[in-house]
């Protein structure tokens, strides 16, 4: 009984949490700490979950960074996106399950060294409710490059 009920209380704030956040981009690719190379070409998967709220996406921008002190010094989803590889609409036509997905591609940048992090930003701009409150959410995946 203990057991059931608290499955159901776990489940309940997961359905919270996703309602909050139903909008918010996230990166299916790569995966976070993936190995890439100097001039690759790396293709990046931003997923959307799937929501009964009501949004709307308005553009989509992504970038690359540097972070010259191990993976711990990649700024985070809150900080700039530097050099932007990517404006635009965010057309999440691709499907895996309920989630849409849209991918972009990304070549890592030559002045980028071997032995160095690199974080990839992205930050989706929408329109979200009855109300068509503006909402930015941002969200990160840090590369190592080889
Ligand atoms: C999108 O990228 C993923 C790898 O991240 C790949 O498996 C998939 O085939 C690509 N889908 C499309 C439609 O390009
Ligand atoms: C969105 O993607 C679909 C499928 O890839 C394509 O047919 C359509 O033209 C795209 N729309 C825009 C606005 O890019």
């Amino acid at each position: 009984m203990r057991f059931c009920s608290s499955l159901t209380l776990a489940g309940l704030a997961s359905l919270a949490t996703t309602s909050v956040l139903a909008q918010a981009p996230f990166f299916g690719a790569p995966q976070n700490l993936a190995q890439v190379t100097v001039g690759e070409e790396v293709v990046v998967s931003v997923f959307q979950g799937d929501t009964n709220s009501q949004f709307e996406n308005v553009a989509i921008a992504l970038g690359i960074s540097q972070c010259f002190n191990g993976a711990d010094s990649c700024s985070g989803a809150g900080g700039g996106l530097f050099d932007v590889f990517y404006t635009g609409p965010f057309n999440a036509t691709g499907l895996v399950g309920a989630n849409h997905f849209q991918n972009f591609t990304v070549t890592i940048p030559s002045f980028f060294e071997a032995g160095q992090f690199a974080q990839v930003t992205a930050a989706l701009f929408a329109l979200v409710g009855a109300e068509e409150n503006p909402s930015l959410e941002t969200t990160a995946v840090i590369l190592e490059v080889v």
